[in-house]
């Protein structure tokens, strides 16, 4: 049994995260200390994204949601933005095979429209190619941002309001939770970042409120299948207790 195999029989399987959500941080720094370009980090960046999927899926992850794409990243050079946005759908249309026969079924998470056409329509074909897919939902976040996310679900809501088909004072938390690009899947119980920055950077701002944060300084492109098992051991060492005491979580109440 190698070193891996190891760390994974030593998991708790019935305290799995159902839901990891990722920061992949760190490919234009890993870059650098090759001498290379940063476009060569985001190329390699899409390795570990390759192998990431592969064993969120085999653990038995349920939702998978990766940061691809900021609205603030939109402000990088713009020759940096294209080859990323090249990168995109050029890594959806090679990945899609083996995501279809791993039964993993693609959902997208921004401002989509924002993708310029000819990635955003492989992205398209991707998710509609795996609607029947009833393994992992792999959530990939582009042109996406919490504040713009809470800022388009309180539109939402206040134009029902002023359609006269919602009234402001019963706006409940599911209502605004069913507004966000997530609706319907359970909050994050975990969320990594790599690439050593203790920061959320505009990341599922609202569905993190008590999901456990992992900091690595690993580099995205050096993320192995091992941190990410040693991420899932931190995180199931954890008391989780949701605002009530330890006694209460340890006595189920
Ligand atoms: C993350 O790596 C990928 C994207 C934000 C698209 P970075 O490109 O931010 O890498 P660093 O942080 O500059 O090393
Ligand atoms: C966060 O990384 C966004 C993604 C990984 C897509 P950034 O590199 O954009 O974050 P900051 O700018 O360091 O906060
Ligand atoms: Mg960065």
């Amino acid at each position: 049994m190698d070193q891996l195999e190891k760390k994974i029989s030593s998991l708790d399987k019935s305290r799995m995260p159902v839901h990891v959500a990722m920061i992949m941080d760190g490919n234009g720094r890993w870059a650098k200390q090759q001498g290379f370009a940063r476009s060569d980090g985001h190329t390699e960046g899409i390795s570990t994204v390759h192998r990431v999927t592969k064993m969120s899926s085999d653990l038995g992850i349920k939702y998978l949601t990766l940061y691809a794409f900021s609205t603030e990243n939109w402000n990088r050079p713009s020759d940096e933005v294209a080859t990323l946005m090249y990168l995109i759908g050029w890594a959806i249309e090679r990945e899609l095979p083996e995501l279809l026969s791993n039964n993993v079924r693609i959902h997208l998470l921004g401002d989509i429209e924002r993708i310029p056409e000819e990635p955003r329509q492989k992205l398209f074909y991707a998710r509609d190619s795996s609607a029947h897919c009833t393994g992992m939902q792999l959530n990939i976040c582009l042109s996406y941002s919490s504040r713009w996310e809470i800022t388009d679900a309180a539109r939402k809501l206040a134009k029902l309001a002023a359609e006269g088909k919602i009234e402001p004072d019963s706006i409940t938390e599911e209502m605004v939770a069913d507004n966000l690009t997530t609706t319907g899947m359970p909050d994050p119980d975990l969320l990594i970042r790599t690439g050593g920055e203790e920061r959320v950077s505009n990341y599922l701002l609202w569905q993190i409120a008590y999901s456990e944060l992992y900091f690595t300084p690993v580099l995205w492109p050096d993320f192995s299948n091992e941190e990410y098992v040693d991420a899932i051991i931190d995180f199931q060492n954890r008391e989780r207790r949701f605002g009530k005491t330890s006694e209460q979580v340890q006595n189920n109440e």
